[in-house]
């Protein structure tokens, strides 16, 4: 098959909705707030019930989790080879090497930046192990866009909770390149916001998350 991608002329086309209007009619703007952080380390957790809250006051706020994604735009190739074959498995399908996860955080990133212009407070639930590429999408983002928030527990509490008995396997070898184990974890240098999810409950994590919000002037004030 010859490859056609050079007479593809791509053009970006404007929007006829503005995201400025967009953004008057939910009464705030759009953003993405990227929680990054061990696995276990309360992410999904903390995006969800921050998303609660922000629904409950009127606000337009959605998650995007990682393991959600990996089921539909960012299918594994064991996923997609049930379904389409190996070929296109081995050439579209995303694992956990670390090509694999720069593309998965920037498929996640182009993702979030659309909600974003959608006008809408975007939460993101991804380990994102790697600096360059959370900064990647900072970089892509407007500035203030992006908003990093740093989920911070040490691996050996996150290792205890283990949920999902990820840790587990990996330390037993059947689980290669996971995160914390044989995988780094680079924490961020300059994150908008650090929460501890070893000290303090989910809960509190959400307040103290929400409350930053409206410090900032993305959301208003309650
Ligand atoms: N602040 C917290 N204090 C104590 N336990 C918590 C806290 N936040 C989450 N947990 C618990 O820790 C476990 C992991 O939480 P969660 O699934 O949100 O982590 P995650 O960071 O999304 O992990 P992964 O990257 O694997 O998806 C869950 O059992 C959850 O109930
Ligand atoms: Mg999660």
């Amino acid at each position: 098959m010859s490859d056609t991608s050079e007479n593809v002329d791509v053009r970006w086309h404007q929007h006829a909705v503005s995201r400025v209007e967009r953004e008057k009619k939910h009464g705030h703007q759009g953003c993405v707030i990227w929680f990054t952080g061990l696995s276990g380390c309360g992410k999904s957790t903390l995006a969800n019930l921050v998303d609660h809250t922000l629904h409950a006051r009127g606000l337009q706020s959605f998650v995007l989790d990682g393991d959600n994604v990996r089921f539909g735009l960012n299918a594994s190739p064991s996923l997609l080879k049930e379904r389409h074959g190996e070929d296109f498995a081995k050439r579209f399908g995303l694992g956990f090497s670390s090509l694999d996860r720069e593309e998965n955080i920037r498929r996640i990133g182009a993702v979030a930046e659309l909600f974003a212009q959608a006008g809408l407070i975007t939460l993101t639930a991804f380990i994102s192990p790697y600096r360059s590429d959370r900064d990647g999408i900072r970089a892509r983002l407007s500035k203030g866009d992006f908003v990093e928030v740093f989920v911070k527990a040490p691996l050996e509490v996150c290792e205890r909770r283990d949920p999902k008995g990820l840790y587990k396997k990996a330390r037993a070898g059947e689980l290669k390149n996971f995160t914390g184990i044989d995988d780094p974890y680079e924490e961020p240098e300059n994150p908008e916001l650090v929460v501890d999810s070893a000290l303090h409950s989910a809960e509190e994590l959400a307040e103290i998350v929400s409350d930053w919000l409206e410090k900032a002037g993305k959301i208003p004030k309650k």
